[in-house]
């Protein structure tokens, strides 16, 4: 608990940086990955490497898994792992100049014990630790109301679950309230943890892109599991439903 505590406390004074580095760079260099879709830029690299160099500059035996350096063949240990997504929604950070975070989670023993979410341009944090509850800029979050589906706004990956899954996103259309889509996980998860939306529906992310929801949804009364209603893993690119309790119940009934 000490060690988390220290590791807290640190991790909060490296996450405060973070506006400086994306603020050092005018030109974005934007490159892309896996397709044309999949964007990086100098300002991913750069915001990665700063976290990853100031864990390791305090704490050289702990682990990175971070995306923009992930090995596929590394089998990564998940004992004082730090899981990195430096840049989360990078297209609206190319396109839009506007709704992008960091998000940043440690793991010991292989379990999730902090967790975090950054706004980056509007300085929101969302932070948790194991046994600890979940806090948006220190204050305490309570637990979501008990709400339907047909009561709140879904948000979701809407290229992806359409082309993918076409009867589930039409019967999510016409059965929530409405349908938004912020594109970054990282406004999502902010917008879930202060009840602006009921659920964030993803078809296909990365460990980086969903780690903090692990430890999220076992602090406050939020579901996270993948379509099949099985837990997710940090081994494996996945889709997934997160939602507030009561609305996940009404969208597995969609399935
Ligand atoms: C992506 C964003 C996007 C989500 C994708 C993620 P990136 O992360 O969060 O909203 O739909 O699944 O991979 O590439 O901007 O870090
Ligand atoms: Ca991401
Ligand atoms: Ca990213």
């Amino acid at each position: 608990m000490l060690d988390l505590k220290k590791y807290d406390v640190y991790m909060k004074e490296i996450i405060r940086q973070i506006p400086d580095v994306v603020n050092k760079y005018s030109d974005l260099n934007v490159d892309t990955k896996s397709d044309s879709r999949d964007l990086v830029t100098v300002v991913d690299k750069a915001v990665e490497e700063f976290i990853t160099t100031s864990i390791l500059s305090k704490f050289p035996n702990h682990e990175i898994l971070g995306e923009e350096s992930y090995d596929e063949n590394k089998t990564y240990k998940k004992d004082n792992l730090w899981v990195i997504d430096p840049i989360d929604g990078t297209v609206n950070f190319v396109k839009q100049g506007e709704g992008y975070g960091s998000i940043i989670s440690f793991f010991k023993d292989g379990k999730p014990a902090l967790a975090y979410i950054y706004d980056i341009q509007n300085d929101i944090l969302c932070h948790s630790m194991a046994g600890g509850g979940v806090f948006i800029n220190d204050e305490k979050v309570k637990p979501l109301p008990k709400l339907k589906l047909e009561d709140v706004l879904v948000s979701m990956d809407v290229r992806r679950v359409f082309l993918k899954r076409e009867e589930f996103f039409k019967k999510l259309v016409s059965e929530s309230f409405g349908i938004r889509a912020h594109g970054s996980c990282a406004i999502d998860g902010l917008k879930l943890v202060s009840g602006k939306i009921g659920a964030y529906i993803n078809q296909h992310s990365g460990p980086w892109d969903f780690s903090a929801f692990m430890l999220i949804s076992n602090e406050l009364n939020i579901k996270f599991t993948k379509y099949d209603l099985s837990e997710l893993s940090l081994d494996e690119y996945s889709g997934f439903i997160l939602a507030n309790s009561s609305v996940y119940d009404d969208i597995i009934k969609l399935l």
